[in-house]
């Protein structure tokens, strides 16, 4: 008979760790409005956790393991709806929209009517808007468990009018966590009754050597995309293509984030905050394509991001100004970036985009996957 040795047993009990039946959830606090907030926690066999909170749909925190079985929280946030509801709160981890990024001086015309969205970034529409959008509300929440994963579903219906966007939108923002893989899913769905844009993402604010490490310059980045789209001074496209080859975008290969960033000081993107067209997948059969790959050498995390959506925001945490987070931690400058799936900024009013406008009788689906992993050391010559 075979005896399993101690060290076997012991690697076994590392890497499956026993999850429960259910999701759990707890009471996160309540906003200034007086409304309960609740905070859900998924988590896979493999050593991933999820924590996301009914306010904004929010991804909270999300612990991964490193090279030696560690797990740290690698995104940016607080540990209290107080903190999400302050000045120092750039969208962390949450779902933003209804329409994420711009939309050139808050204004867009359809089917022949004119709207008008606050202007909450001079001169644009950022997000979704002030007090209303998909960030700042609280949405109803359901846990689930499927093939022995974990999921939660949140449910929010936007009125009409509601910052402005025409039509009742109802948003479905799902997060599951495999039982099997350290991933995790974002799908989302919309309906609405009357023709409107939505483009929705998760703003979560990505340091795999833990989140309130003092720099993210030294990952290395691959961005699955050829071509970006060039913005004027105030970010909004300028409705051209351009190729990021001979310039510091091009990321088609892995490039660490601080190479090339310094050439970016006195950009008006302040440093990397643009959209890049992903190439075309080439297995039309896959769901997903890959968007980007992101590693760091010295915990050995890697995370890969494979979605559905054409394009995704490279933001390299360039207005991060030292705010404290979760557990004391201090949020610099560039320590985090954002890897933001999503259609193209300001596409409701750039008729060569893929479109946005999503009309009563169609549905609104989309989904990005994170996958975290470890580095793989080099593989051995062979003689
Ligand atoms: C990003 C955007 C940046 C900045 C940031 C929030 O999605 O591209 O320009 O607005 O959100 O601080």
């Amino acid at each position: 008979m075979i005896r399993p040795t101690l060290a076997v047993l012991l690697l076994f009990a590392v890497q499956s760790i026993t999850v429960g039946d259910e999701p759990t959830s707890e009471d996160f606090g309540k906003t200034k409005a007086g409304q309960s907030v609740e905070l859900y926690t998924l988590q896979s066999g493999k050593g991933l956790i999820a924590k996301v909170m009914t306010r904004g749909a929010t991804l909270v925190q999300l612990h991964v393991p490193d090279k030696n079985g560690k797990s740290d929280d690698v995104i940016l946030g607080w540990d209290d709806v107080a903190g999400y509801e302050s000045e120092d709160n750039q969208y962390f981890g949450c779902t933003t929209g209804r329409v994420c990024n711009r939309i050139a001086k808050g204004q867009f015309t359809l089917d022949g009517k004119d709207y008008t969205l606050a202007i909450n970034n001079e001169p644009n529409h950022l997000h979704g808007g002030v007090e209303r959008s998909l960030d700042k509300v609280v949405w109803k929440a359901t846990g689930y468990t499927r093939d022995g994963g974990h999921g939660v579903r949140f449910n929010y219906t936007s009125p009409d009018g509601e910052e402005g966007y025409p039509g009742n939108l109802n948003v479905s923002v799902n997060y599951y966590v495999p039982k099997d893989s350290n991933t995790l899913t974002i799908s989302y769905f919309a309906k609405t009754d009357a023709a409107t844009p939505v483009n929705l993402t998760n703003h979560a604010y990505f340091n795999l050597a833990g989140a309130g490490s003092e720099t993210v310059l030294d990952h290395v980045l691959r961005i699955n995309a050829a071509t970006y789209t060039p913005v004027d001074d105030t970010l909004i496209p300028t409705g051209k293509i351009e190729s990021v080859s001979d310039t510091v975008l091009d990321f088609t290969t892995p490039k660490r984030i601080g190479a090339r960033i310094k050439k970016l000081d006195d950009a008006a993107t302040i440093g990397y905050d643009h959209n890049f067209v992903l190439n075309p997948q080439d297995d039309k059969s896959k769901f997903y394509n890959l968007a980007a790959s992101l590693s760091h050498k010295e915990s050995g995390r890697t995370l890969r991001i494979m979605t559905k959506e054409p394009a995704i925001q490279f933001y390299s945490g360039n207005f991060l100004k030292r705010q404290t987070g979760k557990g004391g931690k201090t949020y610099a400058h560039r320590s985090a970036i954002c890897l933001e799936t999503q259609h193209f900024p300001d596409s409701v009013n750039q008729a060569d985009f893929p479109n946005t406008i999503l009309k009563p009788d169609e549905e609104y689906k989309t989904s990005t996957s994170l996958q975290f992993g470890i580095m793989q050391p080099p593989a051995a010559k062979s003689e």
